[in-house]
């Protein structure tokens, strides 16, 4: 129990019990019975209830919550412009199966989404229900539409857990442990990852080697351009440990692709639907990818997943792609009413609040020597936790440790990559809040640092 003396606004976090509490604990030992081992659990956190961008457990212990249940929860924890949609569409039918018959919601996002690109082309919607299933979809058009069977992606890369979307995942070795054989095809190669950089250049002497490699090198030896479908990459690193690539690595690629008919799918699960202070993340590159993979934070919690294509591309048979729950009448309407909040306010939000909170963090390398790197747009932040700044050292351990700090200190943090934290939380944070988590961080990098 760290602070029950003090009295602080709804708007903050307020601990009233040790942690777990009682309540926590007893829903936890339920769950180890009955749940998934599978699942990772950082620290024992048994929700209750959400309010915008905080939560509060079982046991009446109130949290800042920095993750908005991995950046999903885009307009806070139940909006209730967010909930009232939702209770509206229930009221007239929850289920229609959009690959079987036509309601008019679902055409409606559609229609959003595709004029909400900012590179305007004739685009087509295919609806699924997670960020997997919009990464398969994506996987399974490049196919159909190249005949093509080869795939690229990036080491680091998140992309899901389903056989396709796993194939294409570099991120940690137990996600791919024990399911082989997986999509053939595929190969990976090193992210603009600038602060370790796979090439050993610094921005001053980069040339984009980690895209060059696949004209001077790849092609020429293990890959035939002509073979590769699509290349996959997230704008945004994600689950690699937020990692923003220069904008010519952007550039580089996509020339890259256009000059060997190879498919640019953009994987913005994470990154997408506003985090970044823009609606997509590929708005900060000036990409014009052929595919979009969205997910997560475009429908503020309920299940749903957009594959976004240039018409050209989405062109299969009656049949010969389709999901019974994709499109789910409620998890549009959710959708809809995301959107507009975010045009409305939240992705201003995500740009100032998200803009200072990086203001302030980078002065974090300077102050404590832990700290290697800052990085991220909008309200999508990551910083690296290192042994030491000289040698760039990955200190997970420490990382972890901040981690279960926060949870003590009322926040709600995760890792990302091997040793970076994240920080996205719902894109309704406030100033205030923004600033209670920097001083909560910074008092606990400071005692760390010593
Ligand atoms: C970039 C990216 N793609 C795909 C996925 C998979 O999404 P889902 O867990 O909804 O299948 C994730 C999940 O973290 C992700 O970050």
């Amino acid at each position: 129990m760290s602070n029950t003396s003090a009295p602080v606004s709804a708007a903050l976090p307020h601990l009233v019990t040790s942690l777990p509490g009682p309540r926590a604990s007893a829903v936890i030992a339920r769950d180890h019975a009955v749940m998934s081992p599978s699942y990772t659990r950082d620290y024992p956190f048994v929700i209750a209830k959400g309010d915008g961008a905080m939560v509060e457990d079982v046991d009446g212990n109130r949290f800042l919550d920095m993750n908005a249940g991995i950046a999903v929860v885009a307009t806070g924890h139940s909006h209730p412009r967010v909930v009232n949609a939702i209770r509206a569409q229930a009221e007239k039918f929850l289920h229609m199966s959009g690959t079987d018959f036509y309601y008019e919601n679902m055409v409606e996002l559609a229609e959003k989404l595709t004029a909400l690109c900012p590179a305007p082309a004739p685009r087509r919607v295919f609806f699924g229900n997670s960020g997997a299933e919009a990464v398969e979809a994506a996987l399974k058009m490049a196919r159909y539409h190249t005949g093509r069977d080869k795939f690229i992606g990036f080491l680091g890369a998140f992309h899901g857990r389903t056989m396709g979307a796993l194939s294409l995942t570099g991120s940690k070795a137990v996600q791919k442990q024990g399911f082989a054989p997986l999509l053939g095809g595929v190969t990976h190669i090193p992210y603009a990852y600038c602060y370790r950089c796979a090439y050993g250049k610094k921005p001053e002497t980069c040339a984009v080697e980690c895209v060059k490699v696949l004209e001077d090198t790849l092609f020429k030896t293990i890959l035939p351009a002509q073979e590769v479908a699509a290349i996959f990459v997230e704008p945004v690193q994600g689950e690699g440990g937020y990692v923003v690539p220069p904008r010519k690595f952007f550039d580089e690629l996509q020339a890259v692709a256009s000059r060997h008919g190879i498919l640019l799918v953009c994987d913005e699960v994470q990154a997408g639907m506003g985090r970044t202070g823009k609606m997509y993340a590929h708005e900060h590159f000036s990409a014009d990818p052929d595919i979009i993979a969205l997910a997560k934070g475009i429908a503020s919690g309920l299940p749903l997943s957009a594959t976004i294509a240039k018409a050209q591309y989405m062109e299969w048979k009656p049949g010969a792609h389709a999901s019974t729950f994709g499109g789910n009448p409620v998890a549009v309407a959710a959708s809809l009413a995301t959107i507009e909040l975010l045009e409305q306010e939240l992705l201003d939000n995500a740009a100032q609040v998200g803009g200072a909170m990086k203001e302030r963090m980078q002065t974090w390398p300077g102050r404590f020597p832990i700290v290697g790197d800052v990085r991220g747009l909008g309200l999508m932040l990551g910083f690296e936790i290192v042994k030491d700044q000289e040698s760039r050292e990955r200190a997970p351990e420490l990382r972890n440790e901040i981690v279960q700090r926060a949870f003590h200190r009322g926040m709600l943090i995760l890792g990302a990559g091997q040793n970076s934290i994240r920080l996205a939380p719902p894109l309704v944070l406030s100033h205030e809040q923004a600033a209670f988590a920097l001083d909560t961080l910074e008092d606990i990098l400071g005692s760390l640092s010593r």
